[in-house]
């Protein structure tokens, strides 16, 4: 099949070639000049493990092109919109002005009988909008959230772990004649996965954007549940880490998005929540997600709370210290440093007057652009050297590995603060550490 991806961000450049490799025919088009410069060379323009191998195998078949020119849309019976769907500025609501332009730029090439698949995370409402718009092209609408985590997105999209659609429907939720004919298209598209009985989930337009933002937000309920209850831990001096693996035995709750720590981050979780915050408020049903409100006020109290643990181990104050920070990543295997924990918590304790260095195996490029302020280091060993505190803030396995007496003989002090609760506290106090954890006595 002929199918063009809008948009070659975390989300469309692995889309796109995810789709290649199921055999499509696909053109990536982003208005981004450098990016797409460097997806055509068969370079990945981020982190993202797994990516450079599929760009190359795919590249070699001639299945995979890149542009920045909508026109080459045109020919494609699928559009898929994969635009990235930020928080605005100052605003807790959604900022659409990805969608909306490329939306506009592609309009003017769908044809009649093609679809256009929206898989950006948007608010609901905004679906119905853009098939009013398509009404006339003879072009049909579907909402195909997509559900790939950052450093295992090739893998979710060649193997996801469900497929909604969200089909035009009549009034008591059918799919109408072209909601069908659209799901045979997208059958036909995703025929690997299905093949692979991959669950399928059709629905209306609403649901299928509800699913996404409800998805997210039951995972930002979850992590930020294990972390207040972190915070009793802190109160009475109980191993969070136990209590997780305690209640994650019940197969109901489960253990996974259970690790208490720095909270979560990214560019989907902490701006989904708000967005659908802000939605539900414009639906006048605010009510119902009030309890998101705490969520994201636990997530960020973690942050406040890592600075006072790391005054706390200076005796009182972080003037003039020097600590490093091990990831600027908002999750390892990722060089995705948007609304990082990491990066928020070192550029709290730089501004209250520490010496702070950074380091990441991948994320340093992005971290040096967005905070200029920062210190920064190629290596964990170049990082703490000399160091008052040595922060864990981002579990990349490399630092999960650290070996406290290695890294002991670099440091000025052996103080560490585990922000992700994944190093043995015992091996770590027993080579003269001072270990201090979110939610561990
Ligand atoms: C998330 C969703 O998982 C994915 O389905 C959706 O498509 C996009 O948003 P992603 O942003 O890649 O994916 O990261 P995820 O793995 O969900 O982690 C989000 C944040 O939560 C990270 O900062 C991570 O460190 C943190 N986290 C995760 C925790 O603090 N504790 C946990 O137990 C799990």
């Amino acid at each position: 099949m002929q199918v063009s991806v809008i948009g070659c961000g975390y989300l469309g450049a692995v889309h796109a070639a995810s789709m290649a490799k199921l055999g499509h025919t696909v053109v990536g088009i982003d208005v981004d000049a450098a990016k797409v410069a460097l997806l055509s060379s068969g370079t990945a323009p981020f982190y993202e493990p797994g990516l450079p191998e599929l760009l190359a195998e795919v590249q070699a078949t001639g299945r995979l092109a890149f542009s920045t020119d909508m026109s080459v849309a045109a020919g494609s019976a699928v559009h898929f919109l994969c635009v990235g769907t930020p928080q605005q500025h100052g605003e807790f609501r959604a900022d659409l002005t990805y969608v909306e332009d490329a939306f506009a730029a592609l309009l003017p090439h769908v044809r009649p009988g093609d679809l256009v698949v929206g898989k950006s995370t948007v608010p609901v409402g905004t679906a119905e909008s853009l098939a009013a718009r398509l009404a006339g092209t003879g072009a049909t609408l579907v909402w195909n959230p997509e559900f790939l985590r950052e450093g295992f997105a090739v893998q979710d999209t060649l193997h996801p772990d469900r497929l909604v659609y969200g089909l035009p429907t009549d009034d008591e939720g059918v799919p109408t004649e072209d909601g069908a004919r659209a799901q045979k298209i997208l059958d036909e598209v995703y025929a690997e996965p299905l093949a692979d009985d991959t669950p399928l989930v059709v629905t209306d337009y609403a649901t299928a954007q509800l699913v996404k933002v409800a998805a997210n937000s039951f995972l930002a309920t979850k992590i930020s549940f294990i972390n207040a209850m972190a915070e009793l831990c802190e109160a009475t001096g109980a191993d969070v880490t136990r209590l997780a693996d305690a209640i994650g035995y019940d197969d109901r709750i489960g253990r996974r998005f259970l690790n208490a720590g720095l909270g979560f981050g990214g560019g989907c979780l902490p701006k989904d929540i708000r967005a659908f915050m802000a939605r539900a408020g414009e639906l006048g049903v605010d009510q119902a997600l009030s309890f998101l409100r705490e969520v994201d006020a636990i997530n960020m109290r973690r942050r406040v709370r890592m600075v006072d643990l790391a005054r706390e181990v200076c005796g009182g104050s972080i003037v003039g210290a020097r600590i490093a920070v091990l990831g600027a990543a908002f999750k390892p295997d990722s060089d995705d440093i948007r609304d990082s924990p990491a990066l928020s918590v070192a550029a709290q304790m730089q501004l209250q007057g520490a010496h702070v260095v950074v380091t990441d195996p991948q994320a340093v490029p992005n971290a040096r652009k967005a905070w200029a302020g920062l210190a920064f280091a190629a290596t964990a060993e170049e990082a703490v050297t000399g160091a008052d505190v040595v922060l864990l803030a981002t579990e990349w396995s490399e630092y999960r590995a650290l070996d406290p007496e290695t890294i002991g003989d670099l440091v000025a002090h052996r103080r560490i603060l585990d922000g992700r609760n994944v190093l043995d506290p015992r091996r770590w106090r027993a080579a003269g550490w001072t270990y201090r954890a979110l939610g561990r006595p």
